[in-house]
């Protein structure tokens, strides 16, 4: 099932989402199965649960874009436990369509988080993929990267989207 992406402005989106505690359920199966179709659909490299309105800790990342399936990672109560270097780059995100701002992150993180039947793994990610692991892993905790741009920036774009919702273009 392909859900709608929840936009900025909508509270799941700014809260901390609630850890899974029961896996290998098939209903998380099925939350995963719908996210990764509605990351694909929405042409995204990654999604968090909150992004379809599910305040749960759970996110998918495919830097492939659907190219290649190995690359298809799911992130059950993810942690960021190893950061290393920088990395400056355009970034953006499904809930904040159009937008895209120069974001600095760690160039090199380590992530430890549990897979869909509950075993704790961890993946080291450079690059994208690492500025994948933060980006999903802050949507769980109701952070989103236009906190990382200038004060200035971001009042610009929330000026530009309060705009857009008063025209009914903005969900
Ligand atoms: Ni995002």
């Amino acid at each position: 099932m392909i859900y709608p992406i929840v936009k900025y402005g909508q509270p799941v989106l700014e809260q901390s989402a609630q850890p899974i505690t029961e896996f290998d359920t098939p209903e998380l199966h099925k939350l995963i199965e719908d996210m990764f179709e509605s990351m694909y659909a929405a042409r995204g490299v990654g999604l968090a649960a909150p992004q379809i309105g599910i305040g749960k800790r759970v996110a998918v990342i495919d830097i492939s874009t659907g190219e290649d399936p190995a690359q298809k990672i799911v992130l059950i109560n993810p942690r960021i436990v190893a950061r290393d270097g920088s990395q400056t780059g355009e970034e953006g995100c499904l809930s904040l369509p159009t937008f895209r701002e120069p974001v600095t992150r760690a160039n090199r993180v380590t992530v430890r988080a549990r897979d869909a039947k509950g075993a704790e793994f961890e993946m080291t990610g450079e690059d994208l993929l690492a500025r994948a692991f933060q980006h999903e892993t802050d949507h769980l905790n109701g952070t989103l990267y236009i906190s990382y741009v200038s004060p200035l920036k971001r009042d610009l774009i929330r000026r530009k989207i309060r705009k857009l919702q008063k025209n009914g273009e903005w969900g």
